[in-house]
C-alpha cells in the first residue's frame, strides 16, 4: 500500500456552532486526495488543506458527469473514541458504483487507510454534542481535458468531511413526502444502483417542485410503469403494514442503502418479518385508507432513520401514525444510533475504531 503524504494546514478553519450547523455547509480542516492515471495507477496519495483545486474546463467531469461518490459517517462515542460504521459497505458499493460508470475502483485496504488517516488529522472535527457526527464524502470525478465521449484515462478520488446535526431541519421529526408522478428518477439497466452524481442531478427538478410545495423530499415510481415504489430522495424506504415490514426489492434501480441493509438485519434480529419485493404505489394507498399502513420511515446515512408523515400522491394525501413518529421507527433509529455511538452493544460488529 502507498504511503500517505500529510501537509498539515497552517490556517484552521472555524468550526461550526453545532446546535444551528446546516448539513453539508461547514468542511474540516483537510482533505484526502489521490490521482490515477492508465500508466501509473493511483498514485500520489496525500492529505492536505481542505480547498479549491485547479481544474481545467475542458474536464470531462463537468461535461459527461463521469462522478460517483459515498457518504458514511464517524461518530465519537461517550468515552470519546472515535468510530466508522460499516466502512466496508461504502467502499464495495463505491467499486460498484465506478464499475457501472466504466471508471477505476479503488484498493479497498488503501481506501480505509485514506478514511482513518484523514479522520485521524481531523480528529477535533468529529463533533461530541448529542445526535451528531462527521459526515464523510468520498468521491472521484473524470480529469481528462476532453470533450469526445469516452473513459476518461485519469482521475481524482478525494475525501472531504463536515460535521453534521440532522438532514432535515425537522430533526427527528416526521417529513412530508410527495409521490412524484411524472419524472423518473432511474431504470433498470441504467445507473439508479450505482451512487453517481447524474442520478442526483436529475432528481432536482422534482424536488424544487416538492419543494415550492411544503414538501421535505419526493419519493420515485419505478421508470416504466410508474407504479411502484423505488426509493426517496435521500434515502430508502420502509412500511410497516399489520405488523410486517415491507421494502422495495434491490431491482437494479434502487439504491443498495447501507442503512436500508443494516436496519433489515436489526428488524429481523429484534423477530419482525421484514419483506423485500415489489411495492405499488396502489397497494400503500389501500392500506392507508384501510387503516393497515402503520409507520413508514426512510433510511440513509445522511437521513438516518426519518420518519415519514405524510405522503401526497396526485391529489390525495395520507396522513401517517397521525403524523407522530411510530414506536418500531423510534426503536430503529434509538438501536442504530445507540450502535454508532457507542451507547448499544455492537452485537453485529459493525462499528470500526479510527481512534489508535
Ligand atoms: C447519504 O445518505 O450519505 C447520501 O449520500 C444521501 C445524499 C445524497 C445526501
Amino acid at each position: 500500500m502507498q504511503d500517505i503524504r500529510i501537509e498539515r494546514t497552517t490556517q484552521p478553519r472555524q468550526k461550526p456552532d453545532m446546535a444551528t450547523v446546516r448539513f453539508g455547509r461547514s468542511f474540516s480542516d483537510h482533505m484526502f486526495l489521490m490521482n490515477y492515471d492508465s500508466k501509473n495507477g493511483w498514485h500520489d496519495a496525500r492529505i492536505v488543506p481542505y480547498g479549491p483545486i485547479p481544474m481545467e474546463m475542458a474536464s470531462m467531469v463537468f461535461h459527461y458527469a463521469q462522478e460517483i461518490f459515498e457518504g458514511l459517517k464517524a461518530y465519537r462515542t461517550a468515552a470519546g473514541k472515535i468510530q466508522l460504521f460499516r466502512p466496508e459497505e461504502n467502499i464495495r458499493r463505491m467499486a460498484q458504483s465506478a464499475d457501472r460508470m466504466g471508471m477505476p475502483a479503488v484498493d479497498e485496504d488503501m481506501f480505509l487507510e485514506a478514511l482513518k488517516t484523514l479522520i485521524r488529522v481531523d480528529e477535533s472535527w468529529v463533533p461530541e454534542m448529542k445526535e451528531t457526527s462527521l459526515y464523510i464524502r468520498p468521491f472521484m470525478i473524470a480529469t481528462d481535458v476532453a470533450l469526445g465521449v469516452h473513459a476518461s484515462d485519469s482521475y481524482l478520488f478525494c475525501i472531504i468531511t463536515c460535521p453534521v446535526g440532522s438532514y432535515y431541519p425537522e430533526g427527528i421529526n416526521p417529513v412530508k413526502i410527495l409521490i412524484e408522478s411524472e419524472d423518473v428518477r432511474a431504470v433498470r439497466g441504467g445507473t439508479g444502483y450505482a451512487k453517481c452524481g447524474g442520478n442526483y442531478g436529475a432528481s432536482i427538478r422534482a424536488g424544487v417542485k416538492a419543494t415550492r410545495q411544503g414538501f421535505s423530499q419526493v419519493l420515485w415510481l419505478d421508470g416504466v410503469e410508474r407504479k411502484y415504489i423505488e426509493e426517496v430522495g435521500a434515502m430508502n424506504i420502509m412500511f410497516k403494514i399489520e405488523g410486517k415490514i415491507h421494502t422495495p426489492a434491490l431491482n437494479g434501480s434502487v439504491l443498495p442503502g447501507v442503512t436500508r441493509k443494516s436496519s433489515i438485519e436489526l428488524l429481523r434480529a429484534w423477530g419482525y418479518e421484514v419483506v423485500e419485493r415489489q411495492i405499488s404505489v396502489e397497494e400503500i394507498l389501500e392500506a392507508a385508507r384501510d387503516g393497515k399502513l402503520e409507520e413508514v420511515w426512510g433510511t440513509g446515512t445522511a437521513a438516518v432513520i426519518t420518519p415519514v408523515g405524510s405522503m401526497t400522491y396526485k391529489d390525495e394525501t395520507l396522513v401517517i401514525g397521525g403524523g407522530k413518529i411510530g414506536e418500531v421507527t423510534r426503536r430503529l433509529y434509538d438501536g442504530l444510533t445507540g450502535i454508532q455511538w457507542g451507547t448499544v452493544e455492537d452485537l453485529f460488529h459493525w462499528t470500526v475504531p479510527v481512534s489508535k
